[in-house]
């Protein structure tokens, strides 16, 4: 079946295309009932299925003689090692934790919480907790300890799984103190911390409270997969959201399963035994549906890279893994491409490696700008397949399917929607727009397996954010277009959501921040383009009267942001301004602030209270008086 056939047929017959698809997976008990809402009339996937997603990720392989493959590759240019598990040794390894949080009283519907490193012990404790029903909120190693706090407070866990220490390009990251200082801000009290001790930088373990992973394990014994329903939760996974509290986005087990399963094959074409390699972290969305679950659950082999795309010693550090692991599918961000180009534009370290293995690139969670688009479809020739997804989605909602049909694609789209997702653009009074006008991208329901069925904690919110501003339509929060040949063209968000290297950040939640720093009267944060990044954090700060506005005040600014937030939020500019523009009803004008910050022309707004301040701010941007 052609792309378009197969679009069609899931936009008109969702639940008998769906029922198909969730014939390729191995249920415990096969779902009756393909689509229904839940109590919260949000439409639910299989809701009377029952099976295990540890099961489909490992030992359903096993059963099928795949048991000496490799499932994981575990490659870390920062520790110098790597190791490769099986598919029986995962699984071995998987149920060993599994057993030992079982003995600790971890059961069905618990929450534990993960903050780990890019080590392979962060995929094995994914797993282990899908394998006895608790549900994990792995938490990005790059975030502070107020982040995780506030995470602690939501999710409520039982426990949590870290490391002694990640490795950053010439530093050390104390994981440990950071998890000792969240546990300290968050309310909720946290009774069981299980470590491990990594050799580059052992930690001391609190007495009564902290379980040395190794010792966790050694004492336990391996247990097998419980049953679950399709719509139990498998996950929390918290992103920013347009305020400083951050949304806990619910995956479930049976509606993920069929749409990663499926997503290898139509989107990605790999098969069992292709080695797939998503280099992104376990801390963010890219990291739960590819580099643990839809590889495993497809039978391929997976690679968890501990390291950079440069400096982890070079820029030919990508090329490297592609040869050394014959990787045929690779998936990042378009910014660690740049970062590569920016230190080798030649590609001289492109020839020094065979990557023939490699069929073709995959780039998402930010625009591909296009001369890093072209840079690689010349060096590469190969497919360069941009495609839209976001965390509340879990898998992508725009692409080239060259699992159905390759289609001919076009500078700046990411092609067309893919099957399940009806894509549509509306203008802000909710009515459908003309083919290439640009308004507010937004899917119509029932979402298609895989997307998520509520906020953690808060069915209010997803229904307020999300589905309430458009009814009958999941707000996707980006603007764009779909032109006369149904391509779509994603322009950016259309909130306070900013993307710096492809994680996402609540300028609101910096705001809030900022404004608590105590020689802060006001503050306003807005993201302006980065050559490297895509977009990195812009800070324009009024100094409480009677405060010297000089950059020792900068410099604090800058370090409250990475000790609340993390070092990853890349604030580092921060301006300081007599007043802010605002409109007469007291609103700030980001747009226009953008506008002055990345040299664009900009209208005076005729809603402005004092127009002069913009040609102050302009001048004081362009003298980069106050910049720290
Ligand atoms: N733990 C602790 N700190 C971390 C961290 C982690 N897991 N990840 C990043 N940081 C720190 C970095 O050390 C850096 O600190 P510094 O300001 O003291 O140097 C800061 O956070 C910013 O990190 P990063 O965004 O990685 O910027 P960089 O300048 O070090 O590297 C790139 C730039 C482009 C190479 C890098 O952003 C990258 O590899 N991006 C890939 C994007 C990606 O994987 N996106 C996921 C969605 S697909
Ligand atoms: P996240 O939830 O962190 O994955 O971020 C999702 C957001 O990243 C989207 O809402 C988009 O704004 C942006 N994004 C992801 N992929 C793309 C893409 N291919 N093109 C443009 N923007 C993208």
């Amino acid at each position: 079946m052609g792309y378009q056939q197969a679009y069609q047929r899931s936009i008109e017959q969702p639940e008998q295309f769906w029922a198909e698809q969730a014939e390729h997976i191995a249920w415990f008990k096969k779902p009756q009932t393909i689509l229904s809402n839940d109590d919260n009339h949000v439409p639910r996937w299989f809701a009377d299925g029952e099976m295990n997603s540890c099961y489909l990720a490992l030992d359903y392989h096993i059963e099928q003689g795949r048991g000496e493959q490799a499932a994981l590759i575990y490659d870390s240019p920062v520790t110098q090692t790597q190791q490769t598990y099986t598919y029986l040794q995962l699984r071995d390894k998987v149920a060993l934790l599994a057993g030992a949080m079982q003995q600790q009283g971890i059961s069905k519907g618990d929450r534990v919480l993960i903050y780990l490193p890019m080590v392979a012990e962060a995929a094995i404790a994914m797993l282990a907790c899908a394998r006895i029903g608790a549900i994990h909120s792995v938490v990005f190693g790059g975030f502070a300890a107020k982040e995780v706090a506030s995470r602690i407070d939501d999710a409520t866990p039982s426990m949590i799984l870290t490391a002694s220490c990640g490795i950053e390009v010439g530093r050390i990251i104390d994981y440990k103190s950071i998890i000792d200082q969240a546990i300290e801000q968050a309310e909720h009290k946290i009774t069981q911390v299980v470590v491990l001790q990594r050799p580059q930088q052992p930690c001391t373990l609190i007495e009564g409270r902290d379980i040395d992973w190794q010792a966790f394990t050694d004492a336990a014994s391996p247990v097998d997969c419980i049953t679950v329903m399709a719509t139990d939760p498998l996950y929390i996974l918290y992103t920013s959201g347009t305020t400083g509290k951050p949304k806990g986005v619910v995956r479930d087990n049976g509606g993920h399963a069929v749409a990663m399963k499926y997503s290898m094959q139509a989107i990605y074409d790999v098969h069992p035994g292709d080695v797939y390699w998503a280099a992104s972290d376990v801390g963010w969305v890219v990291g739960h549906s590819y580099i643990v679950y839809a590889p495993l659950f497809a039978g391929c082999t997976t690679v968890l890279y501990e390291g950079k795309p440069v400096g982890t010693p070079d820029a030919g550090a990508f090329w490297r893994v592609i040869e050394q692991h014959k990787v045929k599918i690779m998936f990042t961000a378009p910014t660690a491409f740049r970062a590569v180009r920016k230190q080798d534009p030649e590609a001289t370290f492109y020839q020094q490696y065979d990557t023939s293995s490699l069929k073709a690139l995959y780039l998402a969670g930010e625009r591909t700008d296009s001369s890093t688009y072209y840079w690689l479809k010349e060096l590469l020739q190969k497919p360069v397949i941009d495609h839209w997804w976001q965390t509340e989605t879990g898998w992508a909602i725009v692409a080239n399917m060259i699992g159905l049909e390759v289609l001919e694609t076009k500078a700046g789209s990411s092609t067309k929607p893919v099957t399940g997702f009806n894509v549509q653009v509306l203008d802000v009074n909710g009515s459908s727009v003309e083919a290439n006008t640009v308004g507010e991208i937004v899917v119509k329901q029932p979402l298609p397996p895989g997307c998520f069925p509520t906020v953690w904690n808060n069915a209010e919110r997803y229904h307020q954010t999300y589905m309430a501003p458009y009814p009958g339509f999941y707000l996707t929060g980006d603007g764009g277009y779909i032109d006369e040949d149904g391509y779509v063209f994603i322009m950016g968000r259309t909130d306070d959501v900013i993307n710096v290297a492809g994680h996402r950040f609540s300028t609101g939640e910096l705001e809030e921040l900022i404004a608590g720093h105590d020689a802060v009267a006001e503050a306003a944060v807005v993201g302006i383009h980065c050559d490297l990044k895509g977009q990195i954090p812009l800070a324009l700060v009024v100094i409480k009267d009677g405060i010297e506005a000089d950059s020792a005040v900068s410099d604090s600014i800058v370090t409250l942001v990475r000790n609340n937030v993390g070092a990853v939020a890349s604030l580092r500019q921060v301006l300081l301004v007599q007043r802010l523009p605002k409109t007469r009803s007291g609103k700030i004008l980001r747009k226009t602030l953008r506008q002055i910050a990345d040299g664009e022309q900009f209208n005076i707004p005729s809603t402005i209270d004092d127009p002069t301040i913009l040609e102050e701010i302009k001048r004081v941007y362009i003298d980069q008086d106050v910049i720290s």
